[in-house]
This record gives structure tokens, sequence and C-alpha cells, in this order.
């Protein structure tokens, strides 16, 4: 059983400035969520239930998110709105472990610093920024994959050609249906290099193995510790698969992915559907 997820949360977030220069972009709501409780909500649907949290400087603000707030509810119980306390204590049952990443030193420096915690356990990475449709089942289907071949299993989005750069790119053969066996990586390729056009997007089924990779990898592409260059040494010795999701992914990291994302996920929250519904009419009238 996959009980661990790692939540990286330490990166400066430059493309979201300059909401992101004292504020962590992943208390950005989503309707009245921030981002990071999209992924940990997604988890909890797998009966995942640890959460390593990988934090660094201005971020003081997520752990308080995942804590007890006593002032607040004996404030909201005086006023009579303890209807509000059950939401405010989505932690209640999981455990929250949170490590400074002291310098933001890429994806890759950001998981090792959990390999203390993470012993000897397979576990999942969620990447905050990217919202998966509360509906789907991505992280399910590649933890029932991991369950099936024990191989680490990275999630893959078909992205336009022009896109390509913005991502890491897989070289790999069609196993069956949404499942590929992967045969490369590169990260961020220029378009005339791109293996492909399967990008790797935020879902990652990980093995512990993968911490000797990050060891030893040297700085990558921007000066970072990159995950897909660990990823490309551990391919060298054994099976990694990727899973095609065709479901539903919001880059909410980026400003209009951000505007995507809260658009759709208002829309189904029932108490907004027709009001907005009716609202993006009005507005698209005057177009
Ligand atoms: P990104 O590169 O998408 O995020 O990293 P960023 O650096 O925060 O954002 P931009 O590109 O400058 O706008 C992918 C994930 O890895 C985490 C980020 O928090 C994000 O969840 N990350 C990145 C770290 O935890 N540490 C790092 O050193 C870098």
């Amino acid at each position: 059983m996959l009980k661990k997820a790692i939540l990286p949360a330490a990166g400066l977030g430059t493309r979201f400035l300059p909401v992101t220069k004292a504020s962590p972009k992943e208390m950005l709501p989503i309707v009245d969520k921030p981002l990071i409780q999209y992924s940990v909500e997604e988890c909890v649907r797998c009966n995942i239930d640890e959460f390593i949290v990988i934090t660094g400087r201005n971020k003081r603000a997520i752990e308080d998110h995942f804590d007890y707030n006593c002032e607040l509810e004996e404030t909201l119980r005086i006023k009579g709105k303890e209807a509000h306390i059950p939401e405010l204590n989505i932690q209640n049952d999981l455990n929250f472990a949170f490590i400074r990443q002291s310098k933001p030193l890429g994806l890759g420096d950001a998981i090792n610093c959990a390999k203390a915690f993470v012993k000897d356990e397979p576990f999942a990475v969620l990447l905050g920024d990217d919202i998966i449709d509360p509906d789907d089942t991505l992280l399910a289907d590649m933890i029932a994959i991991y369950e099936q071949y024990k191989s680490p299993v990275i999630a893959l989005q078909e992205v336009p050609l022009e896109d390509v750069s913005m991502y890491g790119v897989i070289s790999g053969e069609l196993v069956s249906g949404q499942l590929y066996k992967i045969n490369g990586l590169v990260e961020k390729p220029k378009v005339e290099e791109a293996p492909s056009r399967l990008a790797v997007i935020g879902r990652y089924i990980l093995t512990p193995d993968i911490f000797a990779e990050l060891d030893v990898i040297p700085p990558g592409r921007g000066g970072e510790y990159q995950l897909t260059d660990a990823l490309s040494l551990l391919l060298k010795k054994r099976v990694i698969y990727g899973y095609l999701f065709k479901g539903q992914r919001y880059d909410a990291g980026d400003k209009f992915g951000f505007l995507k994302a809260t658009i759709s996920l208002s829309l189904k929250r029932p108490e907004y559907t027709e009001k907005l519904k009716k609202y993006i009419k009005e507005l698209a009238s005057g177009f």
C-alpha cells in the first residue's frame, strides 16, 4: 500500500510575480481552497495519509494552513459559525512533515530533502501547480499500475509541439492502452530535438532507489538539480513506465492556466454553477 506523498513547494513561482514575492504560490486560492489542498485531497482519495511538504523561505502559511487554529475555532464558536469548523481541519487523521529546502536548487534537490523520511517505501510526488480535475482518477490509475508492475510510473500528457520546451519529454513504446515503457527522457528540449510530444506532468510514483541517483546527478538545465536527470540514470537500471493522462489538467503555476482552473473548478461548485454560467454568457454577449 502506498501511503506517502512528497509535495515539493519550495519553488520561487517566478511565473506568478508579483503575488509570489512574499506569498507562497501554493496558497493561491482556487475558489476557497489553496492550490496545495487540491493535491492533498487528491492523495486522500487514494488513501495516502502521510505528507512530506518541501517548503522554503516565505512559505510559513502552508504550515499554518495544515495546522489547528484554536483562536479561529473559538471565535467561530462564539459567533455561532461552528459549521465552518470541519472544513478547517483537513489535517485531522493525516500526518504532515515539513522540510525546508534551504535554497531552491531544483525539483531533484527538493525531493532529495525527503530522503531520510521516505526510507524504503514507494511514494507519490505531486506538483501542486498541476491541478488535475477532481473527477479524474489519474493518481489512483498510476498507483494501480505501480501495484501491478512494482516499477516507477510517471504521468504524461500529449502537448502541442510548440509547448514541448516547457516540459520534460519522453521517448517510449506503447505497451497497452495508455501505458508506455519509457526509453529516454530529456528536460525542456528544443522543438526540433524533442523525441515526442509526450510531456511529463506533475504526478509521479517513485521508488526509493531514485535517491541514490538524486545524490549523484550534477546540476542540469538552468543550473538546477533536475528530477528528469535522476530518472534518466535510473532508467539504465530498471523499467520506468509512463501513463498517458487524457483528462483535464490545469497548469495553475501559469497565470492563464490559473484563470482557466478558477473558471472551470468554480463551474463545478454547485453553489456557483448557474450564477457563473449566467455571468459568463452576459460577458460573452458583449465580446
Ligand atoms: P516549477 O519550476 O514549476 O516551479 O517547479 P517554480 O520554480 O516555483 O515556478 P516558476 O517556474 O519560477 O514560476 C516545479 C515544482 O517543484 C517545486 C516547485 O515548488 C513546484 O512545485 N520546486 C522547484 C521546489 O520545491 N524546489 C525547487 O528548488 C524548485
